[in-house]
């Protein structure tokens, strides 16, 4: 038998998007982001280095994983052999509490689990800013997902000084999220490919880390009043604004399909009469809305209409990451 580890890494959702890397290959992003890791969406990952095994073997929900995720996790490990100075092989297991299907990145959870795991069974012992560090190098967004709560990607300018920082690891007001599960067909432009089409072809991408970065103080500010209102708002904003990029990039494109503005509008109508909703949009169609858990069941009742209930995921703040040897 082996050294092994688990951890478990929640997911997050972006309020202030990473959109675009200034370093493609160590994943350092043009501009900082702002995220809220989620309750209910998590990965728990379990990886044992042993001298038994003649490569890495990767299973998910207890299926061997594609080829190409087989490729970038063993690269991922490499970075973690490295560091400890050996080169056993690992299993890794994950089981994936992220339903695909929810629009929701389970690579920010993925990768933030299998960082704390492999380097904790590695022997290595890193605190959580270096944990962080590790977890973007696997996918940016897996940077904030180290942290509980309201977490920061401070963007930095190199692989020491890009990492994330706890903003308000307990959110003790009422904020919460209802994913809208709209469809669950691959994307056509996956977000790594989307954001590095953007960024070089796109002419307003200057403006969008100019208004990126002038957005992070006001959301900074709106999160310490617990202004639900402000924090919807400077999201939907955010959303918006990267979705813009897609359409001015060349070939342009969107993530936007038919039942996104069905949802997008059931949020604004909803807000015309008085109740707080904001929405949100990652790199695909499904609609997040923001909005409180006061508000929450007459929200759920106006989606209702054009949702079924098993397409709609209600999610509160969660928990940062823990690890057990
Ligand atoms: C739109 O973290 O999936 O969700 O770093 O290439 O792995 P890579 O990209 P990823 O991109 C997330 C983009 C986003 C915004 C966000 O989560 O901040």
């Amino acid at each position: 038998m082996g050294q092994s580890a688990t951890a478990r890494a929640h997911t997050n959702i972006a309020l202030i998007k990473y959109w675009g890397k200034q370093n493609p290959e160590l994943i350092i992003p043009y501009n900082s982001s702002l995220s809220m890791t989620l309750d209910h969406f998590y990965t728990d990952t379990t990886v044992t280095f042993s001298t038994e095994l003649t490569a890495d073997q990767i299973l998910f929900n207890q299926a061997p994983a594609d080829a190409a995720t087989n490729i970038k996790m063993s690269q991922f490990l490499d970075l973690i052999r490295q560091q400890a100075h050996f080169d056993l092989h690992a299993r890794i297991e994950t089981i994936n509490h992220v339903p695909n299907a929810a629009g929701l990145a389970s690579s920010a959870s993925g990768y933030a689990a299998l960082a704390a795991a492999a380097s904790k069974a590695a022997g290595l012992d890193l605190d959580r800013r270096t944990l962080s560090r590790l977890a973007r190098r696997g996918s940016g967004s897996a940077t904030r997902s180290i942290y509980g709560g309201f977490v920061e990607w401070q963007r930095g300018t190199n692989d020491t000084d890009s990492f994330a920082v706890p903003l308000q690891e307990t959110v003790d007001w009422d904020i919460q999220m209802i994913a809208i599960v709209l469809n669950d067909r691959e994307k056509a432009v996956a977000s790594r490919a989307g954001m590095a089409n953007v960024v070089a072809t796109s002419p307003y991408y200057p403006s969008w880390v100019q208004t990126a970065e002038a957005a992070m103080p006001k959301m900074r500010a709106a999160i310490i009043k617990k202004d639900i209102n402000l924090v919807g708002q400077l999201a939907e904003q955010s959303a918006m604004q990267m979705h813009a990029t897609t359409l001015s990039a060349t070939p342009p494109f969107t993530y936007f399909e038919p039942e996104t503005l069905q949802a997008i509008q059931v949020v604004q109508q909803l807000r015309q009469q008085g109740i707080s909703c904001y929405y949100t949009m990652d790199a695909g169609p499904n609609v997040k809305v923001i909005c409180t858990s006061q508000e929450t069941p007459q929200i759920l009742t106006a989606l209702g209409r054009y949702f079924k209930p098993e397409q709609l995921l209600v999610a509160k703040p969660g928990p940062g990451i823990t690890v057990q040897q």
